[in-house]
């Protein structure tokens, strides 16, 4: 094991009692046990829906007590006596999406949900429940990806790119797509509709899309944030979503051939059309990611689905392989963000009810985000 300065407490936000008001408390600081590490938590994103999260709108299942946050940048401060290339002050990206050691199938979220199955639960109610909108959070060893500090933050005159460490939170957005468009195959060369495209995570998956070296029709309802996604670059063609199916359908076919839709609907667009009207736009052996957090059922086109092979993929999250692969697209520079990542506003634990608020207001369009300062 290796110490750094590792107080016997520190400052995090709890939820006492679900869906209630969180509260700053003095808590114990934990001691690295095998297979994890301490982080001392610098920049924690805040997800443009965490306030409905939070405040049981969304009805996420998880225990109480809870230190909530999400995936974050942080400094390893302690190590389990197992780590073999974690080292005290590395900066490091922590990703709150923990597997089940001896069972893959139950994966949770940090501070967030517990997920569907039995074994989930039991990690989230066990070990792996409190997250980063605290100091310091306690995480599993292969949840820390060691970010090449020299190369990403460093200045461009010594070979660096320049970013600012808080910067790189904008990764939290942008491995959720990259989860979903690897997991459909997407190839450099190939058209994928992104719907909807101006949320958060919607918008970063034309990013990545881009960055994968695709095309990319972006669907949505504003015409001022599909605007902002055009000047991405050349391969970004826009479509509104109108609601008229067959109008919507004869838009995106005007782009010729489309080889995959990757759908990221939040619970709002349950009634959408934009699921159909994707569907019956693409080619023969298309592929369809569904990543969407939708509710409740939807009707699938279930003919054209059927006679042209189509393959309807769900997706929840990404694994550890993707998470590097994405980190290694940033660190070489094939995917460069520098002028895209920004965050907005900062905030303190105590100021959590205008911070959830504030990334509720701006937190949810192209490359902007508001954290946690803990
Ligand atoms: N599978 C996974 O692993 C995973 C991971 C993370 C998130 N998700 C899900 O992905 C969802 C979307 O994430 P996000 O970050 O893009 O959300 P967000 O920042 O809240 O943005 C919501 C997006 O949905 C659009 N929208 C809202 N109501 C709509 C409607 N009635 N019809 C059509 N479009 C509508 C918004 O369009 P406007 O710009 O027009 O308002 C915006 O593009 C989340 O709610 C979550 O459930 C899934």
């Amino acid at each position: 094991m290796s110490t750094g300065i590792l107080l016997p407490t520190h400052k995090a936000l709890v939820q006492e009692v679900y869906a209630e008001p969180l509260v700053v408390k003095t808590v114990p600081t934990p001691q690295p046990p095998p297979g994890a590490a301490i982080v001392r938590v610098l920049y924690a994103p805040i997800i443009s829906y965490m306030r409905d999260v939070y405040n049981g709108t969304r009805k996420y299942p998880y225990p109480t007590p809870l230190v909530p946050g999400t995936s974050a940048i942080g400094r390893v401060a302690a190590t389990g006596p197992d780590a073999v290339l974690l080292k005290v002050g590395d900066l490091v990206y922590f990703d709150c999406t923990v597997r089940g050691r001896d069972d893959s199938s139950a994966i949770m979220l940090m501070g967030i949900t517990q997920g569907g199955g039995e074994g989930s639960k039991m990690l989230m109610e066990g070990e792996w429940r409190d997250c980063t909108y605290a100091e310091f959070v306690k995480a599993p060893l292969e949840n820390l990806l060691r970010l090449d500090e020299k190369r990403l933050c460093g200045s461009p005159a010594d070979g660096g790119l320049g970013y600012a460490p808080e910067q790189l939170t904008w990764v939290l957005q942008a491995m959720v797509p990259y989860g979903g468009l690897r997991s459909i195959g997407l190839q450099a060369g190939e058209t994928v509709i992104v719907a909807p495209a101006t949320g958060s995570f919607g918008s970063a998956a034309v990013v990545v899309a881009l960055g994968m070296g695709a095309r990319v029709i972006a669907m949505g309802r504003n015409p001022e944030a599909l605007a902002q996604l055009k000047v991405l670059g050349p391969r970004v063609e826009t479509v509104r979503i109108t609601g008229d199916v067959e109008a919507d359908v004869a838009s995106l076919k005007r782009f010729g051939k489309i080889d995959a839709f990757f759908d990221i609907s939040p619970p709002e667009a349950q009634n959408s059309t934009h699921f159909k009207s994707a569907i019956l736009s693409l080619r023969n052996e298309a592929r369809v990611c569904m990543m969407g957090g939708l509710l409740n059922d939807l009707p699938i086109p279930h003919q054209f689905v059927m006679r042209n092979d189509i393959t309807l993929k769900g997706k929840w999250m990404y694994s550890r392989a993707d998470c590097q692969a994405l980190l290694n697209m940033v660190t070489t520079g094939v995917l460069d963000v520098r002028e895209i990542a920004q965050v907005v506003e900062t905030f303190k634990l105590e100021e959590w009810k205008k911070a959830l608020d504030a990334a509720a207001e701006q937190g949810g369009r192209l490359g902007k985000m508001v954290i946690f300062t803990p």
